[in-house]
């Protein structure tokens, strides 16, 4: 494990204050919280994977549509650091627990499922450690957890990193409605020379953060919204893929740029703790 600083391990506490205090606040909002907390004392996790975890409805197993679709391994000495050993092993970036004994890995986010399951329904225990958690009892539950690599991906696992100044990370996708937007500011008002017509994820990404903004969002193939807070109540919402209403951006058919009402949120670090990243930003880097 690394060695942490104080300023580290201050800094860490005090996030998982922060969110703790969100959680009771607002339970609606998927939160990640301390693996070792919730999920079982997780010790030597590969490098760069955080030891926060999320309880997630894994929609796979009704309908074969999942979060995580990589691949997949059964063992009767499963625990969370197996798990998360084989997924890294095979440098996928996610890697989730469920039912005990299974293990999934991945890199590819849509659709999201509904909603996260509160982190105390993941109580099967890890059948390679009682002491650890390892999914959900009722319902087809996964602990998630992830590697913050520092790279910048889009919603299929691409790597856009090398095109994006600034430390972003995807978050989920949101709702958004015309008149009441979930981010205060339009990229073309901030940035009156961007070209129409011409959104990619790295323009908008860079715009914001030219404007010295921590959220950004894309939507609706060509539009891009900045803010340093969501407004009227947007909230994560199931995903949009492209049988679902997923638009290609405009300046760059292989992105994707949210969909109608449907705006694909990254953020920087020092956003609000409700528009968290899918993969948590790391704590040792
Ligand atoms: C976690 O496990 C380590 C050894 O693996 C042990 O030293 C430590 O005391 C444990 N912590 C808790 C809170 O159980
Ligand atoms: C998002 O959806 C919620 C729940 O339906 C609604 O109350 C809120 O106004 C919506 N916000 C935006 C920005 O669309
Ligand atoms: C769109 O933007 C790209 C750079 O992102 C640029 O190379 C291209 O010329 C632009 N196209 C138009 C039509 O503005």
């Amino acid at each position: 494990m690394a060695q942490y600083s104080l300023l580290q391990l201050i800094r860490f506490a005090f996030a998982l204050f922060t969110v703790g205090a969100h959680a009771e606040a607002s339970p609606a909002v998927r939160v990640q919280r301390q693996i070792g907390g919730n999920a079982g004392n997780v010790s030597a996790l590969p490098p760069l994977w955080t030891p926060f975890a999320v309880c997630w409805e894994d929609f796979f197993q009704f309908n074969g549509v999942g979060f995580l679709l990589g691949p997949s391994i059964t063992l009767s000495d499963m625990t969370i650091e197996v798990c998360v050993d084989y997924c890294d092993a095979g440098s996928f970036r996610m890697a989730g627990t469920t039912n005990g004994d299974t293990c999934r890995c991945g890199n590819m986010f849509y659709p999201f499922s509904e909603e996260s399951l509160t982190n105390a329904e993941c109580d099967i225990p890890c059948a390679g450690n009682a002491a650890e958690k390892c999914g959900a009892s009722d319902v087809p539950g996964l602990w998630v957890l992830g590697k913050d690599d520092g790279l910048v991906f889009d919603l299929q696992g691409r790597d856009l990193s090398a095109l994006i100044v600034g430390d972003w990370r995807l978050s989920y996708v949101y709702n958004d409605t015309v008149g009441a937007r979930a981010l205060e500011h339009n990229a073309v008002d901030l940035h009156p020379g961007l070209p129409r017509g011409n959104l990619t994820i790295e323009t908008c990404l860079n715009a914001c953060a030219a404007s010295g903004y921590t959220i950004a969002g894309q939507e609706f193939a060509d539009e891009c919204y900045c803010g340093n807070e969501l407004l009227h109540s947007s909230r994560p919402v199931p995903g949009v893929s492209p049988s679902t209403g997923a638009m290609a951006c405009k300046g760059d058919v292989q992105e994707m740029c949210g969909g109608p009402n449907r705006l694909q949120v990254y953020v920087q670090e020092g956003a609000p703790a409700n528009v968290l990243p899918l993969v948590p930003f790391g704590i040792n880097i």
